[in-house]
């Protein structure tokens, strides 16, 4: 079964918008797929609470009230991780992963908050010694404005103790797309093409990566 956790301990940085998104995206290629929620606001399930039953199926996992209780026969499990995961709980969350994605937006105070965040996560054992695979994407970013350079320029420098590069994916940008899937428990990949081509082109670097070996514990 492939794990992908969704992490950030700031809130609002895209975390359930990412996803609910992969969710969809795994669920319309006939993946069998559990979304699992974390977070005690529930955005995730609400969102699947909002979506059609002739939409392709995917399975339920109330974290805070069930645990992490994986149904049978799931090919892809998303965790939606809550804010302010730190310390004993983010690394408990981090063994259960093999690919970890970082959501950040173009802010100072975000990005400040990023940076502490993965001086803390990258020390983590089972992201030290490879065990899980992370990467960051900029999400809410707009081309060439100078919040959305600063980010890049911190995204591209991160490193693993090791000196090893942590991926930056993609630059996903602001779209209302985004906020009538979290409507109606749809997403960009279950929406007209022609109305989401642009979201579409910007998760390409992501999907690429997902399905490459590099995206998987060494
Ligand atoms: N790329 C985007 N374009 C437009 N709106 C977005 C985008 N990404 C996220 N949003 C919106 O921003 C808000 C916060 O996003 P989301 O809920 O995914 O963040 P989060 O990290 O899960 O937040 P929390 O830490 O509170 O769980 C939501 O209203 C979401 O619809
Ligand atoms: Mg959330």
């Amino acid at each position: 079964m492939r794990t992908i956790l969704v992490l950030n301990a700031k809130g609002g940085s895209g975390k359930s918008t990412l996803a609910t998104t992969l969710a969809s995206y795994y669920a319309v290629r006939g993946q069998r797929v559990a979304l699992a929620d974390m977070d005690v606001q529930r955005s995730s399930l609400d969102w699947l609470a909002l979506r059609d039953t002739d939409r392709p199926e995917i399975k339920a996992i109330d974290a805070v009230h069930q645990g992490l209780r994986i149904p049978p026969g799931v090919d892809v499990m998303i965790i939606d991780a809550p804010a302010g995961t730190h310390g004993d709980a983010l690394s408990a969350l981090v063994q259960r992963a093999q690919t970890i994605l970082i959501p950040v937006v173009p802010s100072p105070v975000d990005m400040r908050a990023a940076e502490r965040f993965m001086a803390e996560l990258t020390t983590i054992k089972g992201i030290e010694r490879h065990k899980a695979k992370v990467a960051t994407i900029a999400n809410r970013a707009r081309e060439g404005t100078q919040a959305t350079t600063a980010l890049e320029a911190q995204l591209e420098h991160l490193k693993l103790p090791d000196g090893r590069k942590l991926p930056f994916l993609a630059r996903l940008r602001s779209s209302v797309n985004y906020l009538r899937a979290a409507e109606r428990g749809g997403s960009i990949f279950e929406f007209a093409p022609t109305a989401t081509e642009p979201d579409r082109e910007c998760w390409a670097p992501i999907l690429r990566w997902l399905s490459s070996a590099r995206s998987l514990p060494s």
